[in-house]
């Protein structure tokens, strides 16, 4: 015969599993619901803005051809600065901007996955190719930034970074020009 409060042991230890294993169940549930309404959400409504551009022929036609990248001052006082991030440099190595400005840059890779940042701002994003990554900034201080990229591209990953120059406003409009392209050999 069986020690009866053994008994009593068993009955006790099968409720508490049986416990266990429904909350377990309504965790998983509840992980499996925020995975689905989250893919459908993200997929609906998008992060950031999704442009795409044909990564083979970047260098040929459009935006990204070679006499229309670096610093443009738009007619509105804005400045939009557009990069090429390549295997394994930025064109241009180097980009002049003015300070207390709304900068908008606008990147894209003919290549791999290179990354965009600029140190010591709150500029960083993956620039993936077949899409253009844009970033709004605003300059408050002159000075100079580094700009390396930061996802590896592979061999020559270490060499690549550019140079930003930061201007005081009327310093940048005496050198460059109140519109227009501005570049940092002049
Ligand atoms: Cu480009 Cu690392």
């Amino acid at each position: 015969m069986a020690d009866p409060r053994e008994n009593l042991l068993a009955g006790v230890t099968d409720a508490s599993e049986r416990r266990w294993a429904q909350v377990v169940a309504v965790v998983v549930a509840l992980v499996v619901t925020v995975m689905i309404y989250s893919g459908l959400h993200w997929t609906a409504v998008a992060p950031s803005n999704v442009e795409t551009i044909e990564p083979g022929t970047l260098h040929l036609s459009g935006e990204f051809v070679e006499g229309n990248l670096g610093t443009a001052i738009q007619p509105d006082r804005s400045a939009v600065v557009r990069i090429v991030a390549q295997q394994y440099s930025f064109v241009p190595g180097c980009i002049v901007v003015p300070t207390d400005t709304p900068v908008t840059f606008r990147v894209t890779s003919p290549d791999v996955v290179h990354g965009f940042l600029i140190a010591g701002t709150n500029v960083n994003t993956m620039v993936v190719p077949g899409y253009v990554a844009e970033v709004r900034t605003r300059f408050d201080r002159p000075g100079e930034h580094v700009m390396p990229c930061h996802e590896y591209c592979s061999v020559g990953h270490e060499g690549m970074w550019a140079r930003v120059k930061v201007l005081d406003r009327p310093e940048f409009e005496r050198l460059h020009g109140g519109q227009g392209r501005a570049s940092c050999a002049g």
